[in-house]
């Protein structure tokens, strides 16, 4: 009797557990959110630069916010009540600038600035009865602390991921106004770190929306391929509200799949859908289906592409055939503007110049791009290596600083895991080869597999000469054992030796893994003529580009590359008056937009290889 009762109470117990297996990701990022009710809130919003934080700590550096003290914080945008009424400050009487954007190329005087500027942004809402509000930032570099109505809704870190407060109890029917305080400070303990070869863009720098839900409503869901069976989608849907557990059915018209569910009571779901034979997404073909997710108080649709990516001995397989990624690296960056890019026509100017080289694949170089980028690249038929901003020397043994890091990569997979074009997670870029460094990034690799183990894994590694062999080039990197891809950057030609080094490589790879070229390439000032060997003529450009892809092209454990970059972009490290004049100028394009030589001696790589293939 006692043990049919255990047995039962273990049935009722596993049930439960199974209903209640649980969703993997512990953020409660909103994702899909082109594809739901939006308010936008881009537009003009005030600013106050506010270098000593005078703002955010009294004079005893005590946080205004925490202390409650309306007077001097600026969250509270705090308006004179009477001629009596001392108030230091007024947003609506300060200059205005667009959001999204970033300070540095819209204000002259903020070019070079680093530090806080305070934002502020009235708005007017009609509010529903059983809807609920969520404040959604896609990105704002550095920290941010933000504020509705003058109470505090927390604070992100991070410059290049989304992040998403509820509002619904905070939210006024009718004039509410939203302040954010920006700091884009380096810092020795953050991701990245203080030393970067790219500009340290400041600001509200992609869209900032209000999203209306249902009281539950689609929080989060994935729906891929298993790579080992391309006719079962896996997935899961998770509800966030009070109705927790409920039925629902994903529609994929294209494909005839009409499948049903059922969520726990965590609102979770795990999916399993047998959907036959699909046309499946490629380079050459990048088909989306309509995916519509539909459930008792809610549904959601998306437009998704299912393809298979996998490694099998030193090959890349895409879709079951080994692929060559025909690639080029490029920064979030729109030359035209010296500012961030951050919309889908940038997004289009960027990748076209990919496209035209006859790439299939770019690197999107060194940290999660806007959502806009990846969707557009999907649209074009780019693959997409993603990468969290884990660069160079960063505190490996700061706890805050690996939590830090953990929670961009989050938010980076959380938001593209729906993406059939993004097939690289990168853990970091030129990281040395130090013990806690390969205990951080083999834990973030971990981490990644476990959110999404449906994508490859990598990192672009550093290389080093063989003992006594001056001309024999090692990629062994430790960590090389943790990931699926072996990534390196290399300069042979540039930062070591002169172009014609390459003739004499040898190259030595300590896993029997698809190997990537994910840097490689020499600055150029467009227009500048000279000899092969003259450096920063285009000519140099070209020639080393020639010697490279000839040393490329005879390493057949090499799958692809992505040289770097599409285009010269804005570097505080590169102050040379002539040449430079801080840009860093190994762009195939120039920062007018014009192709140097080179650009077409990488094509014709390309058309090579794509013939040869
Ligand atoms: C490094 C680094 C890039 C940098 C490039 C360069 O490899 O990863 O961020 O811009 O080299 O020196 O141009």
């Amino acid at each position: 009797m006692r043990r049919l009762a255990t047995l039962l109470l273990i049935l009722m117990l596993t049930s439960a557990v199974h209903s209640q297996k649980g969703n993997p990701t512990k953020i409660n990022l909103i994702t899909n959110v082109i594809n739901r009710n939006l308010i936008s809130l881009d537009g003009r919003w005030n600013y106050i630069v506010d270098p000593y934080e005078n703002g955010f700590y009294d004079y005893r550096r005590r946080p205004y916010d925490e202390i409650g003290d309306r007077t001097g914080g600026f969250y509270s945008d705090r308006k004179p009540a009477d001629k009596t009424d001392r108030v230091e400050y007024d947003f609506d009487l300060s200059p205005a600038m667009t959001i999204p954007g970033d300070w540095n190329s819209q204000v002259n005087e903020l070019k070079l600035y680093e530090g806080s500027v305070w934002f502020k942004r009235d708005f007017e809402v009609k509010k529903k009865p059983g809807k609920r509000y969520f404040l959604y930032f896609g990105a704002v570099n550095y920290e941010a602390h933000v504020y509705l109505n003058g109470k505090k809704l927390g604070v992100h870190i991070g410059g290049f991921t989304p992040f998403n407060f509820e509002v619904t109890g905070l939210l006024n029917d009718g004039s509410n106004f939203v302040v954010v305080k920006v700091d884009n400070t380096r810092r020795l303990d953050g991701v990245p770190t203080v030393n970067t070869d790219w500009w340290n863009y400041g600001g509200i720098t992609r869209d900032v929306f209000l999203i209306e839900t249902n009281d539950t409503f689609i929080r989060d869901f994935k729906l891929q391929l298993n790579n080992n069976d391309p006719e079962l989608i896996e997935g899961f849907v998770q509800l966030d509200g009070s109705k927790g557990e409920q039925t629902g059915t994903i529609r994929i018209e294209e494909a005839n799949v009409n499948y049903n569910f059922k969520t726990g009571s965590n609102g979770y779901a795990e999916i399993k859908i047998r959907a036959g034979k699909l046309n499946l997404w490629s380079p050459g073909n990048p088909f989306l289906y309509n995916v519509k997710i539909e459930t008792e108080t809610d549904t959601l649709k998306d437009k998704i592409g299912f393809r298979t990516i996998a490694v099998k001995g030193t090959d890349i397989l895409l879709n079951g055939k080994p692929v060559f990624l025909r690639g080029i690296c490029l920064h979030e960056e729109n030359p035209l503007k010296t500012g961030r890019a951050y919309g889908e026509a940038e997004a289009l100017m960027l990748l076209n110049w990919a496209k035209e080289l006859n790439c299939n694949y770019v690197r999107l170089a060194h940290y999660p791009h806007n959502e806009y980028m990846v969707r557009t690249a999907e649209k074009m038929g780019l693959l997409v290596w993603e990468e969290i901003p884990v660069y160079w020397t960063i505190q490996w043994e700061n706890e805050s600083t690996f939590r830090n890091a953990m929670n961009q990569l989050e938010e980076m997979i959380v938001r593209d895991r729906n993406r059939a074009n993004v097939i690289i997670w990168s853990m970091g870029n030129e990281t040395p080869v130090i013990e806690p460094r390969i205990r951080f990034m083999s834990k973030l690799a971990e981490r990644a597999r476990e959110l999404d183990g449906t994508r490859l894994i990598s990192a672009a590694l550093e290389v080093h000469r063989k003992e006594n062999e001056p001309f024999t080039y090692m990629v062994d990197d430790p960590l090389g054992k943790y990931l699926d891809v072996l990534s390196f950057n290399e300069y042979i030609g540039w930062y070591d030796g002169k172009p014609d080094k390459c003739d004499k490589i040898k190259w030595e790879f300590g896993y029997d893994k698809p190997v990537l070229i994910s840097e490689t390439g020499a600055g150029a000032l467009q227009g500048f003529k000279g000899d092969s060997l003259t450096v920063w003529s285009e000519e140099h450009q070209a020639y080393f580009y020639g010697k490279q892809l000839k040393m490329i092209g005879k390493q057949k454990q090499i799958k692809g590359l992505t040289p770097w970059i599409l285009v010269d972009f804005r570097s505080p490290r590169r102050p040379h008056p002539v040449y430079q004049n801080f840009w860093n100028r190994k762009g195939l394009v120039s920062s007018s937009g014009i192709k140097k030589k080179a650009y077409f001696v990488l094509k014709n790589f390309y058309d090579t290889i794509e013939k040869s293939k």
